[in-house]
């Protein structure tokens, strides 16, 4: 065994904001079955995480549940813990970025940028909510695309026609959180001088530390110039307060990654270690973060150059996997493959998964495919099928001869292709190839089901005098099981747990290939269940279940899905749709979408706006027939107050097209 190697193993800090679903899973299971590994091998290898809670979306959740902010994310961080925990995700540390750790180091690192002139000020302009009196992020402005006038847009793009713009161009801006109309205002912000470290970064993405396909992408960029980084965001804010200013915080991502040191430096404390040796300039030790893709910036640009502005190491690596799809398609909500941790973890196995994920798994960053039907498939043929197949046919017969194993090994060419797999199979592991470990592993396991197979020591048993011929194949077949639960041990630890207590050893990666000779076992009980697809099914629905559904949009006839999410006939019976009469329909100064319609619901006149102008001409709808909402809340526009809704269908532009019943429906009547 090579010399002990002393390394600290991170994977992204979930935020506090919402729950642990499975796509979080293939980081933390990859990063798990990483850490167990070099455990194994006899590494001082420790695993930290903790919750990301800082930013403005934790603040508006905490105010919607009517809690603070602190109750919210202690809420979360228990929340993710028992989810992480019954995934068998061995964290040594788990701690969270709102801490004293991660206020002390934050305040650290940010007054040795500001002490080597890597921090600059300057005013901008941002949009600002009058009402609820806080600057807007992007995605919390809401308006019609300038470009398709598709409405209800978030942020700087349209999904609709792709468009990019800034959210103060949509039209009629509104802002998601009061909408209210959002009006411009100007702050001073900090920014961390992140050009000044283009020098340094081209070389250090280049040294090792990254993927080939990340370093190329990051040349990339850095071939387009970097930009400076805005740090600083204006109250009211949920995260820490910047040292020596007035109501401006640190950005979240500012202290998120700081947040693997502050969990580091706790675990440190504890547990009498040094933290500087984890985290000095000269440290021996190695540093790994494990990260989705969408990440790669913060912590491959940003986080280098803040670290080594203020004097830290940097990572070693940094390992950037792909995003989980479910049967080829994005997680879904509506189609129940957005599952939850926990939704998944009330049907079936942890072990299922980590495994089928391990399975998947490579060093590269292309996306993983959790194909539901090939998942069963896979697992029972995998695990149940092979693995687990050979202790249950052979444990018997070592039973019959007290549970004694001979020490004989009756086939050692066989015997010598599992000693000789140990290390390459150790190596793809390292690797993070664990797809490829898995494939060795079970092209092992298929030799020996085929050497049993052939053996048939159930036949073999029925002739008096072949008893020690038995005992040695089924010895063997026990080491062969041996060694590849050894090598399943970071994938499957609670099967692995389950096969020491049955084989009365614990499997090191030294042992798996030490043969187990006059070695006594216990009784074999059943390792694991085959999957259900029964119960993937019933995961599946429960899943559809949770899913909100979809929020009604304003001026809601562009549906983002074919056909929305059920609702129930109470939900529905609560939508008063009346046939209307328009009596006058006019342009609206200043809007390019709007037509102000006035109509007639049977002796009631209603003011309503309705985005409908691209497709009809104002002087042709009056005296038409419209269906409507007529209990609509009225909302308040920048035009004037609407009265209600009028239903039009078609994907938008010239392609609209209003309800028009004309089968002698009178106005005021209730459609049903
Ligand atoms: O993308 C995310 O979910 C972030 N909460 C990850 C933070 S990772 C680290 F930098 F803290
Ligand atoms: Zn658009």
């Amino acid at each position: 065994m090579s010399e002990q190697r002393k390394i600290l193993v991170t994977s992204a800090l979930p935020y506090a904001n919402g729950s642990i679903h499975l796509g979080h899973m293939v980081e933390t299971v990859q990063t798990d079955i990483w850490v167990r590994f070099q455990k194994m091998r006899g590494h001082d290898c420790i695993y930290v995480c903790a919750d990301d809670a800082h930013g403005t979306a934790i603040m508006l959740t905490a105010e919607k549940l009517g809690i603070t902010s602190e109750q919210q994310i202690a809420n979360m961080k228990a929340e993710h813990q028992q989810d992480f925990a019954d995934f068998h995700i061995g964290f040594d540390n788990y701690h969270s970025t709102h801490s004293a750790e991660n206020k002390t180091l934050a305040e650290l690192i940010y007054n040795r940028l500001k002490a080597n002139g890597h921090i600059a000020e300057r005013m901008i302009t941002q949009a600002y909510d009058p009402e609820k009196g806080l600057f807007l992020a992007d995605r919390y402005i809401k308006g019609t695309c300038p470009k398709c006038k598709t409405p209800d847009q978030y942020g700087d793009n349209c999904e609709a026609c792709g468009a990019t713009y800034s959210p103060m161009d949509l039209i009629d801006p509104k802002s998601a959180i009061s909408d209210a109309t959002p009006v411009a205002k100007e702050s001073k912000h900090l920014f961390f001088k992140l050009p000044e470290f283009t020098d340094y970064l081209r070389e250090w993405t280049r040294a090792g530390h990254l993927q080939d396909e990340v370093a190329n992408k990051l040349a990339e960029w850095l071939d387009g110039g970097l930009k400076e980084w805005d740090i600083s965001r204006d109250a009211p804010y949920f995260g820490f307060e910047i040292p020596g200013e007035k109501d401006k915080y640190f950005y979240v991502w500012l202290d998120a990654p700081i947040g693997y040191m502050a969990s580091c430096l706790q675990y440190c404390e504890r547990e009498g270690m040094d933290f500087d040796s984890y985290w000095a300039p000269n440290s021996k030790a190695e540093v790994y973060h494990f990260i989705g893709k969408d990440i790669i910036n913060f912590h491959a640009l940003f986080w280098p150059a803040m670290l080594s502005s203020a004097q830290f190491r940097t990572p070693t690596k940094v390992c950037a996997h792909g995003f989980l799809t479910v049967n080829g398609k994005k997680m879904s909500k509506s189609r129940g493959t957005f599952i939850n941790a926990r939704t998944y973890l009330d049907h079936l196995d942890p072990e299922y998964l980590r495994y089928y994920y391990a399975s998947k798994l490579t060093a590269g960053v292309d996306d993983l495919d959790l194909n539901l039907e090939d998942f069963v498939a896979r697992v029972n043929s995998d695990l149940v099928g092979k693995v687990v197949n050979i202790a249950s046919r052979t444990a018997k017969f070592i039973q019959q001869h007290g549970g004694v194993l001979s020490q004989e090994i009756a086939d050692t060419a066989l015997w010598q292709k599992f000693v000789d797999a140990s290390e390459p199979i150790a190596q793809l592991y390292e690797a993070r190839e664990f797809s490829r470990a898995m494939r060795e592993i079970m092209a092992l396991a298929d030799a020996a089901n085929e050497y049993i197979a052939t053996k048939a020591p159930w036949s073999m048993a029925k002739e008096p005098g072949r008893e020690k011929e038995v005992l040695a194949v089924c010895t063997l077949g026990i080491n062969m099981f041996t060694a590849l639960m050894t090598w399943l041990k970071p994938v499957l630890p609670k099967t692995a747990a389950a096969a020491e207590e049955f084989l009365d050893t614990e499997l090191t990666w030294r042992n798996a290939t030490i043969f187990l000779g006059g070695h006594k076992i216990n009784a074999f009980k059943p390792l694991m269940q085959r999957v259900e697809l029964d119960k993937v099914n019933r995961m599946i629905e429960t899943s559809k279940a949770e899913a909100p559904s979809p929020t009604a949009t304003p001026t809601g006839w562009l549906a983002k899905e074919p056909v929305a999410t059920e609702i129930e006939y109470a939900d529905f019976a609560k939508v008063d749709l009346r046939i209307a009469k328009i009596i006058a329909a006019e342009p609206v100064a200043g809007a390019d979408k709007l037509l102000q319609l006035t109509l007639d619901l049977g002796g009631e006149t209603r003011n309503v706006f309705a985005g409908i102008k691209s497709a009809y001409d104002p002087t042709t709808l009056v005296g038409k027939h419209t269906v409507m909402v007529a209990n609509l809340k009225p909302r308040k526009m920048k035009f004037g107050m609407s009265e209600g809704m009028v239903l039009a269908a078609g994907p938008g532009g010239k392609d609209l097209f209003l309800l028009e019943p004309d089968n002698g429906a009178e106005p005021g009547m209730k459609v049903m």
